[in-house]
């Protein structure tokens, strides 16, 4: 069933008409689940929906990712909008049967329902060209789930000349129909942590002739929950997470050393310094006490994915216009994405598009996720009708 944009009379129409086109896209998407930068079937469907509807493209940006580009007939700012189409390694239990076919790979995030609603997307604005001011950048983007694809991309020129840009998220604890937002900093900058402490390995009924590394990690990672506790404003949110501790082999050996992992999570740029600031001291502290050696290695992977306040605004007037029910305000999630590096760069908003059916598994990230898939139509319609607006 391939994708039409043949004019529809109401955008609402024009998003229930496509429905079934984008469902089936979207179940195939789904049996064919591929991992961050591996999305090559994934990259050439979308790259063969675009061709069809005549909607010039460039693949290979960012690795995996596809760029298409849609020329209103008058000028006027550039604006983005973002999918992402990575799936996740997780073996999936939902016995659906257009369940993932790869063992061990699953759309348990919903990238596939966002990879079929930009398309979706794609086929609507493309048939109302002659009505834009501007030009809509269609960004599908590889390794979401990494945190990697969005500056993969970018690196590749894909927000190149960009004004504004939009993006969004399926949210299962919505229910489907619903949309939402966040004022602010929507969702929090991430970061991680490796340490590993080394000490002099012994026996364990003669710790005065070695150096423990296991009581060294204890302390520190109790050590570390006073990074949220004593160290941040409490208005200012932090996760500190350990999510890693690997050290020693048996009851009676001192072990060389222990490794940790763990992530950072913040939502103001001031918090994110603080945290990273203190980790860094109480590591030293630990040597300097402890006489263990401290090796951390600290990344910063993503910034906290901010609303622009004004860009805000005019996309939720144009919800609150286009749908009977006012898009809800929601809280921010200490969870991260990659949409951030745009929005890092210019205004952006982040939509959140309700995706949940009542008795049906909840979670992301989970093997039995099932989004009811009328959020696709709702996404497009949303997607559309800011887009028509920002671009009149
Ligand atoms: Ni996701």
């Amino acid at each position: 069933m391939p994708l039409s944009n043949d004019p529809a009379p109401s955008l609402a129409e024009a998003a229930e008409r496509l429905a079934p086109a984008l469902i089936a896209l979207r179940r195939d998407l789904h049996a064919h689940p591929e991992l961050g930068f591996e999305e090559r079937r994934t990259a050439g469907i979308v790259a063969a929906e675009l061709a069809r509807l005549g909607i010039p493209h460039r693949t290979g940006v960012g690795r995996t990712g596809v760029v298409g580009e849609i020329r209103g007939a008058r000028p006027g700012p550039v604006l983005a909008i973002r999918a992402d189409m990575d799936a996740l390694p997780i073996e999936e239990e939902t016995g659906l049967p257009f369940a993932s076919t790869i063992p061990g790979r699953m759309h348990a995030c919903g990238h596939d329902i966002h990879t079929a609603t930009l398309l979706g997307v794609a086929a609507v604005l493309s048939g109302m060209a002659d009505q834009l001011a501007g030009t809509v950048r269609l960004i599908f983007q590889p390794a979401e789930e990494l945190l990697e694809g969005a500056e993969a991309m970018i690196a590749d020129g894909a927000a190149e000349g960009i004004d504004m840009a939009l993006g969004f998220h399926n949210m299962p604890d919505m229910p489907v129909g619903s949309l939402g937002f966040v004022r602010g900093a929507a969702l929090a900058a991430s970061d991680r942590f490796d340490i590993t402490l080394q000490g002099k390995s012994g026996h364990a009924a003669h710790p005065y002739a070695a150096i423990d590394p296991i009581i060294a990690a204890a302390q520190l990672i109790t050590q570390l929950q006073t990074v949220v506790s004593r160290e941040q404003k409490p208005t200012h949110p932090c996760v500190v997470t350990v999510g890693m501790v690997q050290g020693g082999s048996t009851y009676n050996i001192i072990p060389e050393r222990v490794a940790l992992k763990g992530t950072v999570r913040t939502l103001h740029r001031e918090a994110r310094e603080v945290a990273e600031a203190a980790i860094r001291r109480l590591c030293e502290g630990i040597a300097a006490g402890l006489r263990v050696g401290v090796e951390l290695s600290y990344r910063r992977m993503v910034p906290s994915l901010v609303n622009d306040p004004a860009l805000l605004e005019r996309a939720v007037a144009s919800l609150a216009a286009q749908f009977d029910t006012p898009p809800l305000e929601r809280e921010p999630s200490m969870g991260a994405e990659d949409f951030s590096a745009f929005a890092d760069r210019v205004p952006s908003f982040h939509l959140l598009v309700g995706s949940g059916a009542p008795g049906r598994e909840d979670r992301l990230h989970n093997a039995r996720y099932q989004p009811d898939e009328g959020c696709i139509a709702q996404g497009v319609q949303a997607l559309c009708r800011i887009a028509v607006d920002l671009l009149r």
